[in-house]
């Protein structure tokens, strides 16, 4: 299927010619074998969720006409655009002397940042002031998290795991739409602003998505007549799987200090750390970001 004019994506800070690539849509997770992962002393196969879909794992480039549908030469609005851009340097130096580069866990982070809460607290101040310049509403730091290296999917429902869970507990959840509000619905997911995620691993990772706004795939389920009352905020993905298996999905490279500006709410997204060798580590935060 043919990419659809949608989401745009705007990159004017970053060297893109490499970072972006395509394939032919989704497959069920069942449908693949499942990458290993390694881990600190054994390998070990990815879980996932039943309802799990991913992207099909043959990528190539974006032919010219393909880059003018989704490339943009200014930032939209909030709910329809993407943006790759660089931390400034005094950030990535400060984020370099925390060393999180060499940790291999969660735990070892979050003891780098004890070890060095002096710089942590100058590093804090310095990104609050750089992501607030990009946001008119006040921002919302939500998280600081790990992934695993060589995984297809990073999403986990965090609320099913257990205390002290292991990766053998994680059921990765796929490509998926975020609902950052407990309210949101598919007319509402334009709502509720966007999310800055930041690269602070060794490695670049990949942020996947489908260029579509959630309306766009509301008004294409219904034009192969799927009823109204049978489209929700919950199984809308499921539904575009169903119907558009072969709708492209869209990866876009991550190098260690870019961020990306996403609105997660309103796409269907996932992360993505395969070739990766180390400890996927990112910062994430929720606002309503423009460039
Ligand atoms: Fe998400």
């Amino acid at each position: 299927m043919k990419l659809k004019s949608g989401i745009k994506l705007l990159h004017h800070s970053i060297d893109f010619s490499d970072a972006i690539e395509i394939n032919l849509g989704i497959i069920h997770h069942k449908d693949l074998i499942s990458l290993k992962v390694p881990l600190i002393d054994e390998e070990i196969e990815c879980h996932y969720e039943d309802d799990a879909y991913l992207p099909k794992r043959e990528w190539r480039c974006l032919s010219n006409e393909e880059n003018k549908i989704i490339s943009t030469e200014a930032f939209n609005k909030d709910y329809n655009t993407i943006y790759l851009g660089i931390l400034p340097l005094r950030l990535q130096n400060l984020f370099k002397e925390l060393n999180l580069i060499n940790c291999k866990t969660e735990k070892e982070v979050f003891e780098q940042f004890i070890i060095n809460k002096n710089k942590v607290q100058e590093t804090n101040s310095l990104l609050n002031e750089f992501v607030g310049t990009m946001s008119n509403t006040p921002v919302e730091f939500l998280s600081i998290a790990t992934n695993f290296a060589n995984c297809e999917s990073v999403s986990v429902d965090k609320r099913k795991l257990p205390e002290n869970h292991t990766f053998s507990d994680l059921k990765f959840i796929g490509l998926h739409k975020d609902s950052s509000n407990i309210e949101m619905t598919i007319y509402t997911s334009n709502k509720f602003g966007n999310r800055l995620t930041i690269n602070l691993g060794a490695d670049h990772r990949y942020f996947l998505f489908v260029n579509l706004t959630i309306l766009q795939i509301y008004n294409m389920l219904r034009q192969k007549n799927v009823g109204k009352e049978n489209i929700n905020n919950k199984n809308i993905c499921k539904l575009f799987f169903e119907y558009f298996p072969d709708y492209p999905i869209l990866k876009i490279k991550q190098k260690p200090y870019e961020f990306y500006i996403a609105p997660t709410d309103n796409c269907i997204h996932d992360g993505a750390t395969i070739q990766k060798q180390s400890l996927d580590i990112v910062l994430t935060y929720l606002g309503h970001f423009k460039i």
